[in-house]
């Protein structure tokens, strides 16, 4: 299927690594020209090069931290005063810590939904004027399994993402009629390093090898096992593309079936 993104703008926030930089790879591969952001520059300028050299895209990079406002308005500025549009925009940022209720403080619940919710509303906040104006656009939150079913370990999470859900389909009420459509997409055990880090630290908790817990945590997956970003990825550049444009609201697991509710 042809996906009629090529020259399209698309902005993809936390993408040096993991799910974002496999959804701005994604992208490049249907020609669109890219928008990237992480903390850490020397990450974040290679997976341009990487992405430049196999795809030929032009990618701009700009070391920006979502948490932090300015930063996101200087992202978004940057982008739209290098390419002059902006037509895809991806949200996406690191994941708050693994604790439990006992553990967390009142304060890691702010920073939580600071980081996820509050990067999600200021992105779009930046990003949806320049999409108004050519009467397009296509946004995708990179949301989580925990934003409809609570993971263990993970309450921050549990309690931030669905909100996120929430602004999701509120946008795609208010947006469509601006040609916008608005959905999220939600990554189960998907193997980055973020993946990494906690399944090591569960695996200290429960006193097990995280070889162990890997195989735990794939078992818990009707499919088996645990997914590929690539795989993720390819979902939501299909919801970034022309061949979207009767889907809007929605909030897609792609999580090998791990998700246990019906909607
Ligand atoms: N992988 C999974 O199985 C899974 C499942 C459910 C949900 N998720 C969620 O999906 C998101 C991405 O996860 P991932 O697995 O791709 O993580 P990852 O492999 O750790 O990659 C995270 C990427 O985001 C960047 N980043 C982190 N914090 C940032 C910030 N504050 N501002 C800008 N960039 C930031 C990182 O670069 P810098 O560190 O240099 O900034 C890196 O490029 C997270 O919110 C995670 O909780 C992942």
């Amino acid at each position: 299927m042809e996906l009629g993104i090529s020259d399209r703008v698309a902005v993809v926030a936390a993408a040096s690594k993991g799910l974002g930089r496999a959804v701005a790879l994604g992208l490049a591969r249907e020609g669109a020209n890219l928008s990237l952001c992480a903390r850490g520059e020397e990450a974040l300028k290679a997976t341009a090069e990487e992405i430049r050299r196999e795809t030929g895209v032009e990618v701009l990079t700009t070391v920006a931290d979502v948490f932090k406002p300015e930063d996101v308005q200087r992202f978004v500025a940057g982008t739209a005063s290098h390419y002059g549009r902006i037509d895809i925009l991806v949200t996406n940022a690191g994941g708050p810590p693994n604790t439990t209720f006992n553990d967390a403080a009142p304060e890691d619940f702010l920073d939580a939904v600071k980081l996820n919710l509050m990067g999600a509303v200021r992105l779009s906040k930046e990003v949806v004027p320049h999409m108004q104006r050519r009467k397009w656009g296509r946004i995708v939150h990179i949301v989580s399994l925990a934003a409809k079913q609570p993971l263990p370990g993970l309450i921050l999470s549990n309690a931030a993402r669905p909100g996120i859900l929430g602004l999701s389909k509120s946008m795609a009420n208010e947006l469509a009629k601006d040609g916008i459509l608005v959905n999220s997409a939600c990554p189960g055990y998907t193997l980055t390093d973020r993946v990494d880090v906690l399944t090591k630290a569960r695996a200290q908790q429960l006193g097990i090898s995280q070889d162990e817990e890997l195989k735990a945590s794939a078992a818990r997956i009707p499919l088996g096992r645990i997914g590929m970003p690539e795989e993720f990825a390819n979902v939501v550049v299909f919801l970034a593309s022309e061949r979207a444009s009767f889907v809007t609201g929605v909030a897609i697991q792609v999580d090998g079936g791990q998700y246990a509710g019906l909607y």
